[in-house]
């Protein structure tokens, strides 16, 4: 007896034009997902790809906490050879590194015609991450910034504005927590760990002084701005606001310890908000979020960033996992993964769209945030770029090391990388 299920495929397989054994070959792709950004949100996106597709099987691998542990995880995938991972997802700044290593195939012939009219659809900084000599090396997934989370609940009832300077974010987060005298309620919570977006946490006041890292490739670094960019977050450490061991601290730590109450102000990426709606939250309807604040008499910035997905250049499924991931980078599943898991959209439209600003009311003041975020520096050697500047951060929140020799520091290393 045929079961339904080999008949749903049958008549899908139908509808496509397929012939009977066609729809019953399986095509098996394997899809690297980082754990943080919603697996279970994805898994339902895949979903529609294999109702459509009967014949082909989705299967998803997550892994790594942070960044630079999936990366880590990749780079042995890849080094290996393994065919076994036919799609991965990648944070924006490695698509060009990954092109570069030979680890991803281009989708230039599967998108074929005017490529440069394909990419514009997309926000212009996210072409230009995936676009490598004219070629695109991945497509985006979703677009991502740096926002600040406040629990608006516990600034109405203390009469707090939202702060647009951070020593009016320290005035605020002191005044609040010294009223609650509550001892598991912090000021603030940032990333402190030297993780990926450590590398954030230093360029946020550094851009916010008017000031650059690296231009056409060479550094221009600002000894003063870095000093100061450093000792602002030290500060908040000694001055209470942020925890004693802000050092500990990674991305989805501030998110998980926000969740659970007890902080007044986070800054944090666009995932957080869909984890701060759920069921398991203690915040759910008592968060705001607006765009990150200055240092006096500077400009507010947030830094950019994003996944992309590429395809392994060891996939034996090249062209159906690049179909794939075309579906994947529509907007389409822009707008699903926006309403059901608060990931940014990489495309303009999808921002002001009704069913997205019903689930994510502040996505379309978010818009504006994306578009002028600042890139990290783009060089072949930002892997060195980061560890220096990530470690550091760590170490002068750690207080094994001063602003002052922190900034020296950095300064002597990245000379050495980027002359
Ligand atoms: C977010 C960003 C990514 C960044 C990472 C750092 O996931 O989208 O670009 O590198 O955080 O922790």
């Amino acid at each position: 007896m045929i079961s339904t299920k080999t008949m749903k495929m049958l008549v899908a397989g139908a509808a496509l034009g397929l012939t009977a054994s066609a729809a019953l070959a399986e095509t098996n792709l394997r899809v690297f997902v980082s754990s943080q950004h919603r697996p279970d949100v994805w898994r339902k996106a895949f979903d529609m790809y294999q109702e459509a597709r009967p014949d082909v099987k989705i299967t998803i691998e997550t892994g790594g906490n942070t960044s630079e542990q999936q990366a880590q995880y990749l780079n042995t995938v890849m080094t290996a050879k393994d065919s076994s991972l036919d799609v991965m997802i990648l944070d924006v700044i490695r698509p060009a590194q990954y092109a570069a290593a030979g680890w991803t195939v281009p989708f230039n012939a599967v998108i074929g015609g005017d490529i440069g009219l394909y990419m514009k659809s997309y926000l212009p900084a996210y072409a230009e991450a995936n676009t490598v000599d004219g070629k695109v090396v991945a497509l985006p997934a979703f677009a991502d910034a740096m926002f600040l989370y406040y629990r608006k609940d516990l600034l109405e009832k203390h009469g707090v504005e939202p702060p647009t300077t951070w020593d009016e974010l320290a005035a605020a987060a002191k005044k609040i927590t010294a009223a609650e005298n509550d001892p598991n309620l912090q000021g603030l919570s940032f990333q402190g760990k030297a993780i990926e977006g450590a590398v954030c946490t230093f360029l946020l006041p550094y851009w916010s002084m008017g000031k650059n890292l690296v231009s056409e490739g060479k550094l221009t670094f600002d000894k003063e701005a870095a000093v100061k960019a450093l000792k602002l977050w030290k500060d908040f450490v000694d001055a209470g606001v942020a925890k004693k061991n802000i050092a500990e601290v990674a991305t989805d730590d501030t998110r998980k310890e926000f969740q659970a109450g007890n902080v007044v102000f986070a800054v944090n990426w666009s995932y957080a908000w869909g984890q701060f709606q759920g069921a398991e939250s203690a915040v759910k309807d008592k968060v705001g979020v607006v765009k990150l604040p200055a240092v006096a008499g500077g400009e507010p910035v947030s830094c950019l960033g994003g996944w992309e997905w590429g395809v392994s250049a060891y996939s034996k499924n090249a062209t159906e996992a690049a179909n794939f991931v075309q579906f994947l980078s529509s907007p389409k599943i822009s707008k699903f993964m926006a309403v059901n898991a608060a990931l940014l959209p990489q495309f303009p439209e999808v921002y002001t769209d009704p069913e997205v600003t019903k689930a994510v009311p502040w996505f379309a003041e978010a818009k504006p945030v994306v578009e002028t975020a600042r890139a990290r520096p783009v060089t072949p050697r930002y892997n060195e770029v980061s560890e220096i500047i990530r470690t550091t951060v760590n170490a002068v929140l750690a207080g094994t090391m001063t602003p002052e020799d922190g900034a020296s520091q950095m300064e002597a290393r990245l000379r050495r990388v980027l002359r």
